[in-house]
């Protein structure tokens, strides 16, 4: 089929109260139209046109890594209308599908449903039976139970208004006949607008055969126009990703309490706890656990791996059989080789850490190379910045670093070396031997606490 998509999205979105325009409000952490773009391309069309108007150089700013003809409306004067700015650019002889860039969960096989019925020179046409219909544009049948025509609500007659089946908005109709019947739309209704709902009408006048589909859940055809709408559908969302998660075998101890905005892949056996974040693109080895209220962003985590509670993971990539947390903060630029341990509150900066090594206790770790079985005790620093330069840290294989240390950066810690408790390193140690920065303990003895003077 010769397919061109039409995404109307130049509503203004003022119940949304926001400076961003309506359409670039995120569902599962994309814009909202982003998500009907995508949806649009999985249906192979010829092209994508997005009709656009408010906020419009924002819109496509933030959406121009999509390859999509952008089409202004500049004034909204209805549906119709904004289907008439993009038809011009259409053939003839392509089928034409109109979506809405507020309405962001339609399925593909939904509209591909939808082109089937359109196939042989027919409408299709997506309507759904709602318990509560106000607002929508009705569908209106005859006694045949034929489509003959959609009222919208602010023109329907009360009788008109108790009819449940609703227009969705969502039609595809070839593009030589949509244009013959934009071209004659008239604005002569209650809003004064172009509606694209009169071309039913028309096409049942003209012999055209209306064949509705029906979406499989209500949530795909929901649209959003207040804050309320988006957080429901990003729960529908957010659902339905929880939902897919759990086919693929993954454990999720609340599918309710997950969010995923972005990219997930995952391996065999991931358990995954209450409250937790993926952000971008997520990928989990095979035996993953993830405790509870993590947030991970753009992470690469390997086999094995434990993640225990609360810990924040972004830009990082971290080796099988490690273990996190809880109270880790692992920051961008950070490579963990397998089998590290990060544990509770360590912050671990632009850093590579070798194979075995860890960092159990209250440390920062910024700037370093650190090699394999290196143990890098509780309070450890990297002291890594003058106050106007960042300076590496290098601390090589198989150090021990006592507690309380400060490695004054730019310095390297020499390999098999041991470095005192409490030191301020701040030349290179050698390896192999022990290098301590102390003060010399001293007792003074006899000495007695002072004691408070009595009041006459
Ligand atoms: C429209 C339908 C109605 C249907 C409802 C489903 C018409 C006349 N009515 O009503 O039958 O039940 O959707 O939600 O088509 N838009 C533009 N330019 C405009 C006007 C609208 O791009 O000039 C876009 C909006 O951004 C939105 C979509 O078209 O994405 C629908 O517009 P909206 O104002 O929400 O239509 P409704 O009046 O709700
Ligand atoms: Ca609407």
């Amino acid at each position: 089929m010769n397919l061109s998509v039409v995404i109307l999205a130049a509503g203004q979105g003022t119940r949304m109260r926001s400076a961003l325009p309506k359409v670039l409000h995120a569902i599962g952490g994309a814009p909202m139209l982003s998500h009907v773009i995508h949806t649009a391309r999985a249906l192979e069309p010829d092209a994508i046109h997005v009709v656009y108007g408010h906020g419009g150089e924002q819109v496509r700013a933030a959406l121009s890594e999509l390859a999509v003809q952008w089409v202004e409306q500049a004034r909204q004067l209805g549906t119709g209308h904004a289907v008439a700015q993009a038809l011009p650019r259409i053939a003839a002889e392509q089928t034409v599908l109109v979506l809405y860039g507020d309405v962001p969960l339609t399925r593909a096989d939904t509209l591909q449903r939808l082109l089937l019925a359109a196939e042989g020179g027919a409408l299709g046409l997506l309507t759904a039976h709602l318990d509560d219909p106000s607002g929508y544009g009705r569908i209106i049948r005859d006694a045949q139970g034929d489509v003959i025509a959609i009222v919208e609500h602010k023109d329907a007659s009360d009788e008109q208004r108790r009819i449940t089946e609703i227009n969705t908005g969502m039609l595809a109709v070839s593009a030589a006949q949509l244009q013959k019947w934009v071209a004659a739309l008239d604005n002569k209704n209650v809003q004064g607008e172009f509606y694209l709902t009169d071309v039913i009408a028309m096409a049942v006048r003209d012999g055209i055969k209306v064949k509705t589909v029906h979406p499989a859940s209500v949530s795909e055809i929901l649209g959003i126009n207040n804050k309320q709408q988006l957080a429901e559908l990003e729960r529908s969302y957010q659902r339905q990703r929880a939902e897919q998660l759990m086919l693929l075998g993954v454990t999720l101890r609340d599918p309710a309490r997950l969010d995923v905005r972005g990219e997930l892949s995952v391996g065999r056996d991931v358990t995954v706890d209450i409250n937790v974040v993926f952000e971008g693109a997520v990928s989990l080895g095979d035996n993953v656990s993830i405790g509870p209220n993590c947030y991970l962003r753009d992470v690469v985590v390997g086999d094995g791996v434990v993640l225990q509670p609360n810990s924040v993971i972004e830009e990082a990539s971290i080796g099988a059989g490690s273990r996190i947390g809880p109270f880790a903060r692992i920051r961008p630029g950070t490579v963990l080789a397998d089998e590290v341990h990060i544990g509770n509150f360590v912050e671990v900066k632009k850093s590579e850490l070798g194979r075995g090594s860890k960092a159990n206790h209250l440390s920062y770790i910024g700037d370093a190379t650190v090699g394999a079985r290196v143990n890098i005790g509780a309070g450890t620093i990297t002291c890594n910045y003058d106050g106007a330069n960042k300076f590496q840290t290098i601390i090589e294989d198989d150090v021990f670093v006592g507690s309380d240390t400060q490695l004054v950066a730019p310095v390297t810690i020499g390999a098999g070396s041991t470095i005192g408790a409490g030191s301020t390193i701040t030349k290179n140690a050698p390896p192999g031997e022990l290098t301590l920065s102390r003060a010399p303990q001293q007792t003074r003895k006899g000495w007695k606490r002072p004691v408070k003077k009595k009041k006459e």
